[in-house]
């Protein structure tokens, strides 16, 4: 069993993240912190609440931050993605959702000394979130057991950019603090993200299934019908959740080498693309000395299936 901070931007996939979370019987999921990303942070945490409800978790807290970039620069959100709303035109518009009083920063710490060297913290938003708890308290990292991120492409594509992807496009510099931090961090991006696909046959399952299930089959739409105009195919990389099974030994990892990982800040074209030290792959991967990021670039096939039978299976 392993014990969960989520650090979201609820979207869509994120909805999938924190629903598998919250169901698996693998995982205890103790907080949900919430980032501006792809939509505003407000919108963030009503989509979270309503989703953990909708799981039958309404009591794991869920707290606000982020509002935009760590440089104060205006706060893009990735609505074209996500719908409005960031649940595909499906949140519901009557949910009072349940907001904790802390700040996601205060959550951040406060579940980090309750599970002090337990807590993994998957974050797959904008990091602006753990910059700033970083920033409230450098001992933060002794605290943690593994910092996993979705974010970032090693040799893939971008999907904001020709090398940037989104979480670390939005908050290039945030992410800067959360690679140098001295904690254990894996890198899940566009390499395996885009290899872990939902598609309507997916939805199909989850159609069949109960409120849970029916609820992610019409929010999948939505991104499906995105995903189509973009690549060509009715096929959705399931970043969020692909993460978070990382994290929680729900997929085996199959090559993640250990390298150094640094993230452009300029203002050139290559903002938010995080270079990670590669050339490893000519000699099979060897330890590299005082490397410090697991860039995860294979995991074994079949997740996604397994989600999406938890999530149909569900009440
Ligand atoms: C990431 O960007 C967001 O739109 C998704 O929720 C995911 O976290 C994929 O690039
Ligand atoms: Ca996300």
């Amino acid at each position: 069993m392993t014990t969960v901070l989520l650090d979201v931007d609820t979207g869509i996939d994120d909805a999938l993240a924190i629903l598998t979370a919250a169901l698996s019987n693998e995982i205890d999921l103790v907080g949900c912190s919430v980032v501006w990303g792809n939509v505003d942070v407000e919108q963030g945490a009503r989509n979270t609440s309503e989703v953990l409800r909708l799981a039958g978790h309404g009591d794991v807290p869920v707290a606000v931050g982020a509002a935009g970039p760590r440089n104060g620069s205006r706060a893009v959100f990735s609505t074209q993605v996500h719908g409005e709303d960031g649940l595909g035109g499906c949140a519901d518009t009557a949910h009072v959702p349940d907001l904790a009083s802390e700040s996601a920063v205060e959550l951040i710490l406060r579940l980090s000394h309750e599970h002090a060297r337990s807590l993994e913290i998957v974050a797959v938003g904008p990091l602006t979130n753990l910059a700033a708890a970083l920033d409230a308290d450098p001992g933060l990292p002794e605290r943690i057991r593994q910092v996993t991120i979705m974010g970032g492409a090693a040799l893939a594509p971008g999907n904001v950019s020709e090398t940037a992807e989104a979480n670390i496009w939005h908050d290039p510099e945030a992410a800067q603090v959360v690679f140098d931090a001295p904690w254990e961090l894996t890198m899940v991006g566009l390499d395996v993200t885009m290899t872990s696909l939902i598609t309507d046959a997916h939805r199909e399952r989850l159609r069949a299934g109960g409120e849970v299930g029916r609820f992610c089959d019409r929010i999948l739409d939505f991104y499906l019908d995105y995903y189509e105009g973009y690549t060509g195919e009715r096929a959705s990389g399931n970043h969020d959740a692909l993460a978070l099974a990382v994290a929680t030994g729900l997929v085996r990892t199959t090559l993640s080498p250990i390298v150094d990982v640094h993230v452009d800040c300029s203002d050139g074209p290559a903002r938010g693309r995080t270079v990670a030290e590669l050339e490893g792959a000519w000699g099979e991967w060897p330890e590299r000395e005082g490397a410090r990021h697991r860039v995860v670039m294979e995991v074994e096939p079949g997740f996604e299936d397994r989600m999406v039978e938890l999530l149909a299976a569900a009440p």
